[in-house]
């Protein structure tokens, strides 16, 4: 197993290294088992520091962002996992745009652009993770997506050569649920959007937050939607509760009985249950309706 001695370049970042870390407490299921290493860079140049160290020694790693839409192994994850944190945190507006680093909580974003009466992100509201994983994703539902605002990404190549690059949205390659981001570690990046009223804006994202505290279940552990919705035809959520899964159980793991879509940790899930749940709901769709479910959630 991988500790933080293993590789000598990576002792002058000992300080922001913790050996078996448990990451369930990191994510929004609240369950699996430790990273060997989590690595929190402050600044880019840490943050270029840890990746090269990494790579040098052919060590594997991944990003983990707000963890809200991953489901962690109950082994837990060999090599490193790396979180932003410091100056990947912060918030910055220039009249209408605001560029945000990739640790931003979504939630905060949201917020402090509603403050501002800057429209354009408030159908974000509501959903978990920070900006970095929301733009990996292209987070979003039926009022917004994050990509439809982007102006630009900064990146740092997954190799760390090559230094910081600036995206535009084409080059970003949003689509549903998805990006052209997966090889890149995001930095940060800047939204354009519109003035309004700071008033107009929050009244639009009550109207929202109502909706979804009706249809959705947000106050359990989830990781939101586990499936992606079907190119065309009826919603999983609709697919799964037509096939009579509303409150199937595996262990601690539980289809919500308020959003079919919502797997749940109702207590004491493991990420056992929580695959075997998600496995017997494509076979139980695939069986009654004919269509084959796509995760949305990321495996770990
Ligand atoms: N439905 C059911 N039973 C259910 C759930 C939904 O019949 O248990 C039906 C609803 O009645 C509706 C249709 O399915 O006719 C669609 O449901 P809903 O309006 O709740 O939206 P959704 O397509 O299930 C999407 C996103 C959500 C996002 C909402 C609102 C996906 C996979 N899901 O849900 O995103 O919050 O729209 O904008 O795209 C997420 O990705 O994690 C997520 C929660």
């Amino acid at each position: 197993m991988l500790t933080k001695w293993a590789v000598p370049s990576l002792k002058s970042f000992a300080d922001i290294t913790t050996e078996r870390a448990a990451l369930g407490r990191l994510t929004t299921f609240g369950v699996g088992g430790p990273a060997d290493i989590l690595i929190e860079p402050r600044s880019i140049d840490e943050l270029s520091g840890v990746m090269a160290a990494l790579n040098d020694a052919a060590l594997p790693w991944r990003i983990l962002g707000g963890g809200s839409n991953l489901l962690v192994s109950d082994d837990g994850v060999r090599g490193a996992v790396i979180r932003l944190r410091g100056d990947f945190a912060g918030l910055e507006f220039d009249g209408a745009r605001v560029t945000a680093g990739a640790a931003v909580p979504l939630a905060r974003l949201v917020d402090e652009c509603a403050k501002k009466g800057l429209s354009g992100v408030e159908g974000l509201v509501g959903i978990p993770g920070t900006v970095g994983g929301a733009l990996v994703m292209n987070a979003g539902g039926r009022w917004a997506r994050i990509g439809n605002v982007v102006e630009s990404v900064s990146v740092l190549a997954k190799s760390a050569s090559g230094g910081v690059r600036l995206l535009g949205r084409c080059d970003a390659g949003f689509a549903y649920r998805h990006s052209a981001l997966g090889n890149e570690v995001i930095l940060g990046a800047t939204l354009a959007l519109c003035p309004v009223d700071a008033a107009t804006v929050a009244e639009t994202m009550r109207g929202y937050l109502d909706q979804k505290r009706q249809t959705q279940d947000l106050g359990a552990r989830s990781a939101g939607c586990a499936f992606k919705n079907p190119a065309d035809g009826p919603s999983a959520g609709a697919l799964i509760d037509r096939a009579g899964l509303k409150e199937a159980c595996i262990g601690g793991a539980k289809v919500s009985s308020v959003h079919a879509n919502f797997i749940i940790n109702a207590g004491s899930a493991t990420a056992r249950d929580v695959s075997a749940l998600i496995r017997l709901i494509q076979a139980k769709v695939l069986e009654h309706s004919g269509v084959s479910l796509e995760l949305e959630v990321q495996l770990w």
